[in-house]
Order: C-alpha cells, then sequence, then structure tokens
C-alpha cells in the first residue's frame, strides 16, 4: 500500500531496507521485550525499517529524478544478523545494529550516496552507523537482553515517505528494487 504524494508537496524521503513479514514481527518482538525495562515509546510494526540514506524534505516533483538515480543501482543480496539491542545515549534510541557489516551492505549505501551527488540531490552525510530503531525517548538502555537473535536476508531496497498521521508517523514505500546476484 503506497500514499504517494501530491504533486505539488514536499515529501520527507529516504532510503531504507524494509522487512518482510517474519523479519517485522522479531524486531517488534525486540521493541516489546524491552519497552519494561528501557522505558520510552516502541516504534509502530508497521514502520520498523533500516535507513540507507536520509535525505529529508524534497519537492515531490523531483521524486522522479531520486528513483531514475536509485534504479540504476545494483544490489547484491546479503544476511544482516542481529544478536542483541544498542543504547544510543545522545538521541535516547534503542536499536538493533547488526553485528557486521556485510560488503554489499556498504557498497549499496556508497553507490546510493554517489548517484544522489550525481543527481544533485542532497543526503545527510554523518558518518553511517546502520541500525532499526525499537525504541523512542528510552530512559536506559537493557542490562541483559535473552531475545533470540535476527537474520535479516536482504534482497532489496526501497525509497521511503514519511507522513504524518494522527498519532506519529508512517512510513510508506513509494519505490523499491530488488536485489540481483552478481
Ligand atoms: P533514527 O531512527 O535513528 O531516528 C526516518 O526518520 C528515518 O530516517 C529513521 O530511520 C531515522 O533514524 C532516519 N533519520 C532521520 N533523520 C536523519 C538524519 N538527519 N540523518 C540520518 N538519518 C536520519
Amino acid at each position: 500500500m503506497t500514499a504517494p504524494p501530491r504533486a505539488d508537496a514536499v515529501a520527507r524521503v529516504f532510503f531504507a531496507l524494509w522487512p518482510g513479514a517474519e523479519t517485522r514481527r522479531q524486531f517488534a518482538q525486540w521493541a516489546q521485550a524491552l519497552r519494561g525495562e528501557c522505558g520510552g515509546r516502541a516504534m509502530r510494526d508497521e514502520n520498523l525499517h533500516l535507513t540507507l540514506v536520509f535525505i529529508g524534505n524534497l519537492a515531490a516533483g523531483r521524486l522522479d529524478a531520486l528513483e531514475a538515480a536509485a534504479a540504476g543501482i545494483a544490489c547484491a543480496p546479503f544476511l544482516l544478523e542481529f544478536e542483541r539491542p544498542a543504547f544510543w545515549r545522545r538521541n535516547r534510541i534503542v536499536c538493533a545494529e547488526p553485528v557486521a557489516v556485510p560488503p554489499a551492505l556498504a557498497e549499496l549505501v556508497a553507490g546510493l550516496e554517489a548517484a544522489l551527488a550525481q543527481a544533485g540531490v542532497g543526503f545527510d552525510r554523518r558518518p553511517y552507523v546502520p541500525h532499526t530503531t525499537l525504541l523512542r525517548n528510552a530512559r536506559r538502555g537493557p542490562a541483559e537482553f535473552s531475545g533470540a537473535s535476527i537474520r535479516w536476508q536482504v534482497d532489496g531496497f526501497a525509497l521511503l515517505c514519511s507522513q504524518p498521521e494522527a498519532g506519529g508517523v508512517r512510513y510508506w514505500p513509494l519505490a523499491s528494487w530488488p536485489g540481483q546476484a552478481r
């Protein structure tokens, strides 16, 4: 289901990995298990994702250029493994960080950044630390964690749009690109 922004609107957009139903369920289970101890607010299940490149506000009329830039990017399939949650004190999130960054993930992010730069689309250039946010406004990180590890087989990426809704925001996939074995 998608809710494309109106042609005259500004869209808040980012490239991300968008989990399938089973991986989403596992992240949601982590979030529920952590909320009692860490406090804060669990991400809505349907919004769980892993950002690749954050673009931010963009005139909706430029989305075509963005999609054209992404269409040329090769995304080799890769596996992400998550064993325990992390607490980012500075922005008070509890998140799942993969235990390692597969070369294919680093290549995907670098490819997107290069394509955006070439298309003249600005993006956030802070050092990239892949993570899936589980809780916002958390009080503390977990002391111990006994949840099952998560294995996420990634086989493509998506362009997401963030839209305000009653009670929070909702992320919608605007377009997606399948992975290609090399
Ligand atoms: P976060 O979960 O760590 O806040 C939608 O807001 C997504 O884009 C979230 O994954 C969010 O990361 C990320 N995001 C928001 N602002 C960002 C920024 N300035 N740079 C990088 N990622 C950002």
